[in-house]
């Protein structure tokens, strides 16, 4: 049977230090990669990375990049110290800024001698609507400047990763249709079929009662 542990990134989005270091205590070793975006990091900063990776687990460090190539460069300089495994970038900031941000940070990798994180770019926010031709022509553009894979809903994944072979992350992942901003969802076994690589879980299980179960029977239901 396929373990699906590996391949779930849970979303640390919650303002609680306590829920989130037992959140992580409960699902490693299982769970493997956790994701911290703004809503963690900007009230614990570094230590929530720390939280994570004292339990062996890696960080999916997802602040959606967007701004000039120099100010992305050295921010991906600093994600490249505190040893993030993957982190993320918007498509929309363009070709020739990401191009050089993927030069510039595998350069920097290697004269520092750390690992060099995968970059994700995201191709259109899964609480939007979008049109697939436009997702594809992003994912791409990403391609060509050097991104290990993209962020998109399930709904595009199979095309883009027969079109570009990339990486696919996809959240907006509901057992049922999505009550909340998420728009473009499905389910974690639609997400398997379509070869998602990763797929990223907030709400239903951080907000759950039993976060491990909640995760545990999102997967077992996958399979
Ligand atoms: O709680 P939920 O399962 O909707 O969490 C999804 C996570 O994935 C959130 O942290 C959100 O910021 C992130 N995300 C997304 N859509 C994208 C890129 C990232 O929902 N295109």
């Amino acid at each position: 049977m396929v373990d699906l542990w590996p391949s779930l990134v849970v979303a640390l989005d919650l303002d609680s230090e306590e829920k989130i270091k037992n959140i992580i205590e409960q699902l490693t070793p299982k769970a493997k990669k956790f994701k911290i975006g703004p809503v963690a990091y900007t009230r614990f900063g570094p230590e929530a990375i720390n939280w994570v990776c004292k339990k062996g687990a890696d960080v999916f460090l997802d602040f959606k990049l967007y701004d000039i190539p120099n100010t992305m460069i050295e921010t991906a300089k600093a994600f490249i110290d505190l040893g993030v495994w993957a982190f993320t970038v918007h498509l929309k900031a363009g070709r020739e800024s990401i191009s050089m941000l993927t030069d510039k940070i595998s350069d920097y990798a290697k004269e520092s001698d750390k690992r060099a994180p995968l970059v994700f770019g995201v191709t259109e926010l899964t609480s939007k609507k979008a049109a697939p031709e436009q997702i594809l022509n992003l994912a791409k553009e990403g391609k060509e400047a050097g991104v290990q894979g993209v962020v998109c809903s399930v709904w595009e994944a199979r095309e883009i990763k027969r079109e570009t072979g990339l990486l696919t992350v996809t959240p907006g992942i509901r057992q049922k249709p999505s009550a909340d901003d998420q728009k473009r969802t499905a389910s974690l076994a639609d997400a398997v079929k379509a070869g998602s690589d990763y797929f990223v879980v907030g709400r239903p299980i951080v907000k759950s009662d039993n976060p491990y179960r909640a995760a545990e029977s999102l997967i077992e239901r996958a399979l």
